[in-house]
């Protein structure tokens, strides 16, 4: 069942596993960050939850780029596997494993799903004759073929006829079930136009397709053989997608393919994840996958990354990024701006100076070290007072004296009936961020934070509370109605916090520490389990509010305001 956003079965998000004939871009990070924003998300939540990533190693194209720099296949799959790990690290992601699709663990579970679908008829032999994209590592139909000029529709590159003795496995049965599974969303197929894009094509028909490559003189000694005929290797597709369930297929946690399963990928191999793959699980006997999110492509200023143009953002320009703006500014940028839907996005850098200042160093960042820096200076640092969310207390409401303090001044709101509701406001942006994350809209989670981040802006703006500071010890409970008026922005941008966390925990982290919100978690540790789910921390004056004595310090700026005409990171002269 796809989730709605009380969903507590345990989740299971995944990765596509990458080609190791390369390095990692910006591609094959994005796509690991928005499974690590969910996968944090989920964990806030409260639900048990299991992110893989890892490396698709058995390729051609990985043998021969092997080749071309003196190393073995499995030598060069290791560099550039570790490569990816760093990456990986370096991006802060909280994956659970990392599989190698050369590990004993995956090739002795996949030769066995591949032996039971022959024994049972699934995969039989027969001969091929096809046009095969080599940049691609696959077969294209004739019609999509002769749509793309006979070039690969991907890299452009010539197709090549072939012909083969192979292995089948016959998707042709699941046609008519697997058009029901994705029509009724029993596989959630998103965003919605990818989904009739499956649709679309499952009615011009399916065909078996090929599962093996024969053996040829010269051939590498690279892939998994096919069960029980050692002169065909099992193509490098259909055992990659095993992965998936390869490394969760032990009893510790085998309950995550029982619970809710993610698949994420991009939007060029959404026909493997959407109809082969689930059409395997369903001849194995298996749960399919709950969804299958096929996100865009980032382009880069402008233009198409191909190796070509050599314009790929690399590792070591998001490297640069994160020395002068943050991984944390890194993080927010790819994830709030990235292709999550249908539509290609553009790695820009005055993009990302824009949003970087107009998000984080204007507004979430800004309005944290305001309320921390009044909170120090007005109070010591110290909370004294909590609030209902009302503004009252004995002797008067707070947001009266505030106005009064301003009337005073000669000032005055724009509307002086304005009321704020802010456990209200805190708790609907909560559960809109929930119904967002339910739907993977991981860019709707995170305005859910940054809304309340507004809210407390707003209210900053209208109270002006550094106007009502100036008349503390003139104006009767001036300093009550000031701590009511601080504690209720700071305990919001608490639950904000929570909310941004996924996208930026080591920012948000740097906040509790500096608040006192040890309460939450490991203070220590970003990456630490939370003590107790979202529901819970989110209350407004629950038991893991913001409490009277708790310490709260300035803490250092969290994003310092670029100029819009810096350079672009890394592309300085050394
Ligand atoms: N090995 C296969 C996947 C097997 S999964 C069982 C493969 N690998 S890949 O290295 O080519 O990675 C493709 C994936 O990388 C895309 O689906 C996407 O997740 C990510 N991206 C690669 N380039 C990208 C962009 N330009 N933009 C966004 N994501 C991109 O295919």
């Amino acid at each position: 069942m796809p989730s709605d956003h009380t969903n507590q079965n345990p989740y299971y998000i995944t990765t596509p596993i990458y080609y190791v004939n390369d390095r990692p871009h910006i591609g094959h990070c994005y796509t690991t960050l928005i499974a690590d924003v969910a996968a944090r998300a989920q964990r806030l939540v409260g639900r048990d939850t299991f992110f893989l990533t890892g490396t698709d190693e058995h390729a051609e194209k990985v043998s021969k780029t092997a080749l071309e720099n003196g190393k073995t296949p499995y030598e060069w799959a290791t560099i550039n596997a570790e490569r990816f790990k760093d990456a990986f690290a370096f991006m802060d992601f909280s994956n659970d494993d990392f599989v190698r699709t050369t590990e004993e663990r995956h090739i002795s579970r996949a030769s066995a799903y591949i032996k039971k679908l022959m024994d049972q008829g699934d995969i039989e032999l027969g001969d091929y004759e096809g046009w095969y994209d080599p940049s691609q590592e696959e077969y294209l139909t004739e019609t999509v073929a002769k749509e793309n000029n006979y070039k690969s529709p991907v890299t452009g590159r010539d197709l090549e006829k072939r012909v083969e003795q192979n292995y089948f496995f016959r998707l042709d049965k699941y046609e008519g079930w697997l058009r029901e599974q994705i029509e009724s969303g029993t596989i959630r197929v998103l965003p919605e136009a990818r989904k009739n894009e499956v649709l679309g094509r499952l009615k011009t028909g399916l065909n078996k397709v090929p599962v093996s490559r024969k053996i040829k003189d010269g051939d590498p000694d690279w892939g998994i053989k096919m069960p029980g005929d050692d002169s065909h290797r099992i193509y490098v597709w259909i055992e990659a997608l095993c992965n998936y369930l390869t490394t969760v297929d032990t009893d510790g946690r085998r309950a995550y393919w029982n619970g809710e399963v993610v698949h994420l990928m991009a939007k060029d191999i959404l026909w493997f994840h959407a109809v082969i793959w689930p059409a395997m699980l369903h001849a194995l006997g298996e749960k399919v996958p709950d969804t299958v999110y096929a996100h865009a492509y980032w382009i880069s200023e402008g233009t198409k990354m191909s190796k070509s143009l050599g314009n790929f953002i690399e590792i070591d320009q998001l490297r640069a990024y994160a020395e002068r703006y943050s991984l944390d500014a890194v993080r927010w940028f790819l994830t709030t701006q990235g292709p999550l839907g249908a539509n290609d996005a553009d790695f820009a850098h005055a993009r990302f100076i824009e949003v970087y200042n107009a998000d984080l160093a204007n507004s979430i960042g800004n309005s944290m070290s305001r309320v921390g820096n009044m909170i120090d200076k007005y109070f010591n640092g110290e909370i004294t007072r909590t609030c209902n969310g009302e503004f009252g207390f004995e002797g008067g409401k707070a947001l009266q004296l505030a106005i009064q303090a301003l009337n005073d001044a000669g000032k005055s709101p724009d509307d002086p009936s304005r009321t704020f509701d802010f456990p209200k406001t805190t708790q609907a942006a909560v559960d809109s961020a929930l119904q967002a994350l339910a739907k993977l809209d991981l860019e709707e989670m995170l305005d859910s934070g940054r809304s309340i981040v507004r809210f407390v802006d707003d209210f900053i703006s209208y109270s002006a509370p550094f106007t009502l500071a100036k008349r503390v010890g003139e104006l009767e409970h001036a300093d009550k109605a000031l701590a009511t008026i601080l504690y209720s922005c700071a305990e919001a941008l608490r639950i904000a916090s929570l909310l941004l966390y996924p996208a930026m925990p080591a920012k948000m982290a740097q906040l509790w520490r500096d608040w006192n919100c040890n309460h939450l978690r490991d203070p220590g540790d970003h990456n630490s389990p939370f003590l107790t789910p979202l529901s819970e921390l989110a209350t407004w004056t629950g038991e893991h509010s913001m409490s009277v004595g708790q310490r709260v310090s300035k803490g250092e700026v969290m994003f310092m305001r670029a100029d819009a005409n810096e350079p672009t990171p890394g592309s300085e002269p050394a």
